[in-house]
């Protein structure tokens, strides 16, 4: 997921970038009749359509092996669809929609063999943003990463061996939320990131991502984070079964 955006020039990327980011804060992303199956295999999703504006905040959710994580790999990219299309409408225009739109929580937390900080502020790195290493601080606090982190002899700086083998499946997915929460991209995807963090740490990351303003599409089958969302995109059997509205979903999750 994580490809450095080289090959285009820095102009040619910036002109890129400013159209990227009027287009997303007037627009939505579109899915529009996707269908996709494995190699072999009848399809895992079947015709799914829905939009999702900018900045709103929108749960995935369904039964094990419904497809979300499917659906998740096919908006960033790792997947190709059979047929249908991701795209961003703005102004009644269709835009091509690319990698650059997303940051991604995995369902399982990847860490990579660099320091804390390298890890935390990859996402900014790929997007050619300069951390700011006050804000980086900030949102291990917040999240209850930074006393932790500050134990280890050169605490951020600080080589991470083997995934994380010395930290918790909750402080590696610390780590993994504040990459999204630095990332300048416009739309965070995440995979089940309530997965191993405490009831606390998870109002601090929806307080956080409030803040941002940003388009958020998360996979739960948590009761308890449906008041964090504007909106319930359910699938069923590779099928777009409801979309709720907020005032709905606290009852239908599954
Ligand atoms: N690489 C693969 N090759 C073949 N089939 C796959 C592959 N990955 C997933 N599947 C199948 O596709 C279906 C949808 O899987 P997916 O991982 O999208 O489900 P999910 O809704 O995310 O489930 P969960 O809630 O368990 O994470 C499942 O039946 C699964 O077995
Ligand atoms: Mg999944």
């Amino acid at each position: 997921m994580y490809i450095p955006l080289s090959g285009v020039s820095a102009d040619k990327e910036n002109e890129g970038k400013k159209e990227e980011s009027r287009h997303v804060q007037n627009g939505a992303l579109q899915i529009t009749h996707l269908t996709f199956a494995y190699p072999g295999q009848a399809p895992v999703l079947r015709d799914i359509s829905f939009a999702v504006p900018f900045q709103e905040h929108c749960v995935l959710t369904g039964v094990n092996g419904a497809g979300k994580s499917t659906l998740m790999k096919l908006l960033l990219g790792d997947l190709t669809p059979q047929t249908g299309e991701i795209t961003i409408v703005s102004d009644k225009q269709t835009f091509p929609c690319t990698q650059r739109f997303f940051a991604y929580v995995p369902q399982e937390p990847e860490l990579l063999n660099i320091s804390f900080y390298e890890n935390m502020t990859l996402d900014c790195c790929r997007f050619g943003k300069v951390p700011d290493r006050n804000e980086v601080e900030e949102y291990a606090e917040m999240l209850g990463i930074h006393d932790r982190i500050l134990c280890f002899p050169d605490g951020y700086d600080t080589i991470v061996t083997e995934n994380g083998k010395d930290l918790s499946l909750g402080e590696k997915q610390k780590i993994c939320l504040i990459r999204a929460l630095l990332s300048p991209a416009p739309c965070v995807l995440m995979d089940e990131p309530e997965h191993g963090l405490d009831t606390k740490t998870r109002e601090a990351f929806f307080e956080c991502l409030r803040q941002n303003q940003r388009m958020v599409i998360m996979i739960s089958h948590t009761k308890d984070s449906l008041k964090f969302f504007n909106k319930e995109v359910n699938l069923q059997n590779g099928i777009l079964k409801r979309i709720d509205s907020v005032s709905k979903i606290q009852y239908n999750i599954l």
